[in-house]
């Protein structure tokens, strides 16, 4: 106990013997107020000298402080990293799900225009009952040469569909026109010049189709610009790099499959002579790169002519597009 509390103790001994209760009260209520002020401690101190030393810090104190804070310090950078990680784990979770979500959306939306594309292309293929899954087999070529010319994944949908629609403004062309078998006349070839065009004018319509819509347009135009003067199938309206590049492959895609196709008025040819043929255009039909990369590809184009239900070749393009 401290000196001081047995001093008081004492001290209220000492009045508490006296009789005279209403002194006794009015004692024990002023040394309660000494003790209360702190005023009996200064006393006690004065005469007796401190008993204990209050308030004189060790020099271990500040050190022992200093540590004691560095530890929360510490326990509290800890604590906020811990919650900081969680929080950005939290968030990157979210995120991950969110692009999740919107590259299943995105897969659907491309999935949506394929078959969308698919379904026009078969259209003209009804129509045109010649040429049975030209505008599938020339989307696949097409998309081989596009691939070996270094195309990115976007840029290789866009020519996928284009291809696949490059002829759907045979609609517009008349049936005796497209069944005939033998060489067309001037009228007739007249007639055919504007399919590209009546192409271009029906997926006007479509929204965000501008690119696809620039293959059909000039899918049929010549790399040196030889107009329908000369050329009486070839609409001339550019020439050279002017015609978009997704055209320019398309514009051998189609003469690769027509050549490998059986038609009323000749047998198939191989993949050689369909490459010999249109090397010998090099320069004047066809754009020079494009048919340099279907030399370079005579493999994988003999793969781009097999059964598409049946085909992996096939199921693995559509993967690399992204669908
Ligand atoms: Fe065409």
């Amino acid at each position: 106990m401290h000196p001081l509390e047995e001093t008081t103790a004492d001290y209220a001994m000492a009045v508490s013997r006296h009789r005279d209760q209403k002194l006794v009260s009015i004692l024990n209520k002023g040394l309660l107020k000494l003790h209360a002020s702190g005023v009996l401690n200064d006393l006690h101190a004065n005469w007796f000298g401190p008993t204990l030393e209050v308030g004189r810090e060790s020099p271990l104190v500040p050190i022992l402080m200093g540590a004691v804070g560095l530890a929360t310090l510490g326990l509290g950078l800890l604590v906020l990293g811990i919650y900081l990680e969680r929080q950005v784990a939290r968030k990157t979770a979210e995120l991950t799900e969110a692009n999740k979500l919107l590259s299943h959306e995105q897969q659907k939306l491309a999935k949506m225009l394929l078959n969308a594309a698919r379904a026009l292309g078969v259209t003209i293929e009804i129509k045109d009952f010649n040429t049975g899954n030209h505008s599938q087999r020339v989307a696949r070529v097409a998309y081989v040469l596009g691939k070996k010319m270094g195309l990115r994944e976007k840029e290789l949908f866009t020519l996928y569909l284009g291809a696949l629609m490059h002829d759907i403004g045979k609609v517009g062309v008349s049936d005796a026109i497209l069944a005939k078998a033998e060489v067309l006349s001037a009228e007739e070839y007249r007639q055919m010049r504007f399919h590209p065009e009546i192409g271009d004018s029906i997926l006007r319509n479509v929204e965000g189709y501008d690119e696809v819509r620039e293959i059909v347009l000039y899918h049929h135009e010549r790399w040196d610009g030889e107009s329908h003067l000369r050329y009486p199938a070839y609409p001339g309206w550019r020439c050279g790099s002017a015609i978009p590049l997704g055209a320019r492959i398309v514009a051998v895609a189609d003469t690769f499959d027509a050549i490998t196709s059986d038609r009323p008025y000749r047998a198939a040819q191989t993949v050689s002579e369909a490459l010999a043929i249109i090397k010998a255009c090099r320069g004047t039909q066809f754009d020079p790169a494009v048919v340099d990369a279907a030399v370079l590809s005579a493999d994988d184009l003999r793969q781009a002519l097999v059964n598409p239900d049946d085909s992996d070749y096939y199921k693995n393009m559509e993967k690399n597009i992204g669908l």
